[in-house]
């Protein structure tokens, strides 16, 4: 049966994916050359300093680690002032209505994301209350598909692995799920995802009804 939902932060919750572009974007300008939307595709999920690794690689630079540092916090700092006006109006469709969902029926709530910005991100959208347990960049050493994330999130909670379901937008935050022995839905599309256990196109198209029919199917 499932006791927990886990989730990723960026591209399941809020859309900060956009923010990131943008001051990624800027800084491949000031260092002279383009970032594409595209390129960013590669970036979701990823951290910080793996980031500028791709983003060095598009502009074909390779620069010591004192001046990678201090681009990584330029960038961090753009980042920042976007995501210090964000409110409630940028919680994604379905999210809400699916936190309250997990809650009503009993269900514990974590957060396991990469980023070292989530408690700002879920202060200024007013996320904070739904959750039992906030996993994220500050508390982790290894990156997704790592599972350290999730089965810390798992621990604080006191749930195991097996009644957890992880939600997830990105390749390695799925992959992260099934080595951590739990179930994931992958919200986005089943091109990318098809190794989730569900793809959801968002999380307006999931309940815990749902969800428990999905769990009930498999040990069927
Ligand atoms: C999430 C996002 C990534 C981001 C990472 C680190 O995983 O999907 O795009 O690079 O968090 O975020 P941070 O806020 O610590 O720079
Ligand atoms: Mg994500």
């Amino acid at each position: 049966s499932i006791k927990a939902c886990l989730f990723d932060l960026d591209g399941v919750l809020v859309d900060t994916a956009k923010y990131h572009y943008l001051a990624w974007k800027r800084l491949a300008a000031e260092l002279g050359f383009e970032f594409t939307e595209r390129d960013n595709e590669r970036l979701k999920g990823v951290s910080r300093m793996a980031s500028l690794d791709i983003l060095l690689s598009v502009g074909g630079l390779e620069l010591d680690d004192a001046v990678k540092l201090e681009l990584a916090e330029r960038k961090n700092n753009w980042y920042f002032d976007m995501i210090s006006k964000m409110d409630a109006s940028e919680i994604l469709p379905g999210a809400l209505e699916f936190l309250k969902d997990c809650r009503e029926n009993g269900l514990k709530v974590a957060l396991g994301s990469a980023s070292k910005n989530a408690m700002t991100i879920l202060n200024n959208t007013g996320l904070t209350p739904y959750f039992d347990a906030i996993i994220d960049g500050t508390r982790t050493a290894s990156a997704k598909p790592d599972p350290e994330v999730f089965t810390l999130g798992a621990s604080e909670l006191g749930i195991s692995p097996e009644h957890c379901v992880v939600f997830e937008d990105a390749e390695a935050g799925i992959e992260a799920a099934r080595r951590a022995g739990m179930r994931s839905v992958g919200i986005g599309s089943p091109s990318t995802l098809g190794a989730a256990d569900l793809v959801v196109a968002s999380l307006a198209d999931m309940t815990v009804a749902r969800l428990r029919d999905i769990a009930a199917g498999q040990q069927a």
